[in-house]
């Protein structure tokens, strides 16, 4: 049988936490390889020093748009917002054929970039070289909305708790452990990115209320719905289990519990926890957890790497 062929992965942006992540799941992944990652904080230190099981003498590169013109088959951004442009403009001249995904929410208002929410935009996916990977909670909010959105009578209402890696490692209030320790800070109510993010790619608009808890990672996001005619909990089962049937990263259980423990650590969604108000069987809830570093982030990312190289989507996840 043919060697299977490898593809070459460079990395911007390593020492962050969705970053590491990635270096794990690359590390792991039977058909992607390292070719560079970069940091400013960690230049010429041992990436297995941060990460266990990289060859010795494979050390952090500089974070430099001239890092661009290592060899790579597959360039991944795991910076901040808005940071990528300086290495997106140093791609398109120097490595145009490179596939390229960006964590960031820098082109996810881009049409001519591909939002990699896998599960509802697969097929574009497939042919892609230019990936806007979905945020966390707008992951979330798309597997609990996507399957009932064209039933909705007014915007649904979501409010989601996430643990404080969402806000990434640079200091401030929301990932201050003395501050949100034991804690439950709202922010944003009005006016978060991801509402944004999410009612564009949805097409119609969403309310969203973040808060960061006292946990270090995963996500739990209910959704509030009021539909046009009535519906029973078997009706909405029907929706999601036809959504989710054929998918190995979003579990649906109608009726059962969604919570945070079942899926921090792992790459799989959960959604279910289906209510249909008694009274006004017009009001639905539906709940969503996930881990915001994974599905949210690294392993969405390898889901989606996967099938724009022609692999199984689920290849180095299981
Ligand atoms: N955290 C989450 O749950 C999550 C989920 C989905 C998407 N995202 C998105 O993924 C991206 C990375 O998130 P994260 O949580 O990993 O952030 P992070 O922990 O703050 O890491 C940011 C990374 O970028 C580097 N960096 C910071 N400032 C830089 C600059 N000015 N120039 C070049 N490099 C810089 C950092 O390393 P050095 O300081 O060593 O250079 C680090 O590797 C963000 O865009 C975020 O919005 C995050």
């Amino acid at each position: 049988m043919a060697e299977q062929r490898t593809f070459r992965v460079g990395l911007v942006g390593a020492r962050g936490f969705v970053g590491r992540e990635l270096l794990r799941l690359v590390r792991d992944h039977p058909r992607l390889e390292l070719s560079y990652a970069t940091s400013r904080s960690l230049v010429g230190r041992e990436i297995s020093g941060e990460v266990p099981g990289f060859p010795g003498g494979q050390v952090f590169l500089k974070s430099d748009p001239g890092v661009i013109e290592r060899d790579a088959d597959v360039v991944v951004l795991a910076l901040p917002n808005g940071m990528s442009g300086a290495y997106i403009d140093a791609i398109e001249s120097g490595q145009a054929q490179a596939l390229v995904l960006d964590l960031s929410a820098d082109r996810r208002f881009d049409d001519r970039w591909v939002y990699g929410l896998t599960e509802h935009n697969a097929g574009a996916i497939r042919s892609a070289r230019r990936i806007s990977n979905p945020g966390c909670y707008a992951t979330a909010m798309h597997l609990a909305l996507r399957p009932i959105i064209d039933l909705c009578a007014t915007p649904p209402h979501c409010f989601g708790v996430s643990g404080y890696s969402g806000a990434g490692t640079t200091p401030s209030e929301k990932n201050d452990p003395e501050v949100v320790g034991g804690n439950v800070l709202p922010y944003s109510i009005t006016g978060h990115l991801h509402e944004r993010e999410v009612s564009r790619h949805l097409g119609t608009p969403v309310r969203f209320a973040p808060s960061v808890g006292g946990h270090f990672r995963g996500i739990v996001l209910t959704a509030l719905c009021e539909l046009r005619d009535p519906v029973s909990v078997g009706d909405l089962a029907s929706r999601y289990d036809r959504a989710y049937a054929g998918s190995a990263m979003v579990e649906f259980d109608a009726e059962g519990s969604v919570d945070l423990r079942g899926v921090v650590e792992t790459n799989q969604a959960r959604v279910g926890a289906l209510s249909v108000n008694k009274d006004n069987p017009k009001r639905i809830g539906v709940v969503c957890s996930l881990d915001n570093l994974l599905k949210g982030a690294a392993s969405q990312a390898v889901q989606n790497i996967n099938l724009a190289l022609g692999l199984e989507e689920t290849e180095g996840l299981t």
